[in-house]
């Protein structure tokens, strides 16, 4: 246990309960739903998962079984996803994962995997959908005096856990900065049907609930403290082909600015995470769109870097997913930071009657994508599942322009990420506006399908890949009887097959 120097809890009655991490585990039973906090490991337990897993390793080596189901935000850290999932720990996951043992896990066969989008776990959960929540656990920055928990990096699903839970578990973690208090925005107005009434947000920045989580005094069983840090996402500088589609999609933007159909300032952005998004997210920097703002899922470097030169003047999030240098930098600058970001509960930041109100640009990532737009966002080969549909789904289904970018090949050029038929589908034709990757942009709005498929082939493919999908698509509008969407359905079966067959990929 990494133990704070100074503490957090501010109310007597709650500093009562502080114990050890293997103390507080003793209140999670086998077969327990356990709602834990986390975001792209941002505010997830840090102590109460170890002490989880020694509890499990004791079990085993009694020859019993300890397992339990897992909620979370979404992704995680190792030492949460990955040591519950090494000691078969997890029955059942959901909603998000990216960590390589966990995915193991699912892939084997071992972890049911309930892959959903992230707006609609906690009204499913309201909703008695997934059974009742046990215990949830999850980290905060500060107890104030009167018992106010102070969220910390993240906020996620942890209104909805200390709503639905019988007993909660709260990590007090000091690494968080103290200046987190007043950046969340935790609405209490939301209900099940029939009686839900309009999310009041007009503009990102809006504000429409409390800096706190409540929780009833009584359903705390358990207090540890910590001052361990959230898990960095490595920054990579970004590669070429990264770069390319960067700049492929500010093109397109300054059309659409030109073409009068965007205002200068753009409207709120959303991105993904990873390479491309932080190429997208530098490119815009210093750029002629401002002032930007973003409703987004998670702020990363990229975004920080925006407000801090000031072409960005407003974040709306769940989470933070920050490096070690940006969370540096979080920390070292909160304060100007501070009254520019609002961390919401996540069905509130992903909740499609906000993003359609604010006409959300959505740029989100892609496995593969076929000649009339589908997007497979999940599966390799249609069985492996890579980290799951996460927030891109909302955004996408509800987004002023749904825009997907992918490099157009994978694994060294090994298999293409245009295909004829995707093998899995996420996103249908109907919610993909644009396509992105390094050859260029497809447009696909206003287009039926025979002429997406063109525009697809010519704009996106890579040339090596170009003349196989053409030779594809001609034989299948020569021999089709359906003419409004050709496919030769054998063989954009086999075009997947292939791949496996030849031995050049292995699914995850
Ligand atoms: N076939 C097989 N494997 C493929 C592939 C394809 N067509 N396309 C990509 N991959 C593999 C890559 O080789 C890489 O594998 P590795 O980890 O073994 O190197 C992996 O998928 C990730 O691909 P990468 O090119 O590094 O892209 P990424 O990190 O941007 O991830 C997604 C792409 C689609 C996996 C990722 O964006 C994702 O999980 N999206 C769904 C959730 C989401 O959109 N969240 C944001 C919403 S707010």
């Amino acid at each position: 246990m990494t133990v704070a120097d100074e503490s957090r809890i501010h109310s007597a009655s709650i500093a009562q309960r502080v114990m050890t991490p293997d103390d507080a585990a003793q209140f999670i039973r086998p077969g327990d739903n356990v709602g834990m906090s986390g975001f792209t490991g941002a505010g997830y337990p840090k102590e109460v998962p170890g002490a989880l897993v020694r509890r499990v390793e004791d079990a085993t080596v009694r020859g019993d079984r300890f397992a339990v189901s897992v909620w979370t935000g979404a992704s995680t850290a190792p030492e949460l996803d990955g040591a519950l999932a090494a000691v078969d720990a997890i029955d059942l996951r959901m909603p998000y994962q990216s960590d390589p043992v966990s995915r193991a896990k699912i892939n084997a066969g071992l972890v049911d995997y309930l892959d959903l989008h992230l707006s609609h776990v906690a009204q499913m959960v309201w909703e008695g959908a997934f059974g009742h929540l046990d215990v949830a656990v999850v980290e905060v920055a500060g107890v104030t005096a009167d018992g106010h928990l102070i969220p910390s990096s993240s906020v996620g699903n942890n209104k909805t856990w200390i709503d639905q839970a019988d007993r909660v578990i709260l990590e007090v973690n000091a690494w968080q900065p103290a200046a987190l208090e007043g950046m969340h925005d935790v609405y209490y107005g939301t209900a099940l049907p029939p009686y839900r009434t309009p999310i009041q947000i007009v503009s990102a920045s809006d504000r429409i609930g409390v800096p706190y989580l409540h929780c009833p005094p009584e359903k705390i069983v358990a207090v540890v403290e910590t001052n361990a840090p959230d898990r960095n996402t490595v920054f990579k500088p970004a590669d070429e082909t990264s770069q390319l589609i960067a700049q492929h999609l500010l093109a397109f933007l300054s059309h659409e600015v030109k073409r009068d159909r965007l205002p200068a300032a753009l409207l709120p952005l959303q991105s993904g995470v990873g390479n491309i998004a932080n190429a997208v997210l530098r490119g815009l920097d210093g750029g002629p769109f401002r002032p930007l703002t973003a409703y987004t899922e998670v702020i990363q470097d990229g975004m920080l870097a925006l407000l801090e030169s000031g072409t960005m003047k407003s974040i709306s999030a769940t989470a933070f997913s920050l490096s070690e240098e940006g969370a540096a930098d979080l920390h070292a600058n909160i304060a100007d930071y501070h009254d520019r970001i609002v961390l919401r509960p996540q069905e509130i930041s992903n909740h499609p009657e906000v993003i359609r109100r604010l006409g959300c640009l959505a740029m989100n990532g892609a496995i593969e994508a076929d000649i009339y737009g589908n997007i497979n966002s999940t599966h390799v080969m249609g069985t492996s599942i890579m980290n799951g549909i996460g927030g891109s789904g909302d955004f996408a289904r509800n987004a002023y322009i749904a825009m997907f970018l992918t490099p157009s090949i994978a694994k060294d050029g090994a298999i293409s990420s245009i295909v004829p038929m995707v093998s899995h589908v996420d996103h249908t034709e109907h919610d993909v506006h644009v396509i992105i990757t390094e050859q260029g942009v497809a447009d696909l709005r206003g287009l039926a399908p025979r002429r997406r498929a063109q525009k697809i082939i010519d704009q996106c493919a890579h040339p090596d890949y170009r003349p196989m999908l053409q030779d594809y698509f001609d034989r299948a509008s020569a021999s089709t009887s359906g003419k409004h969407t050709p496919h030769l359905l054998e063989e954009s079966l086999s075009w997947h097959a292939r791949f496996l067959r030849d031995g050049t990929m292995q699914p995850r």
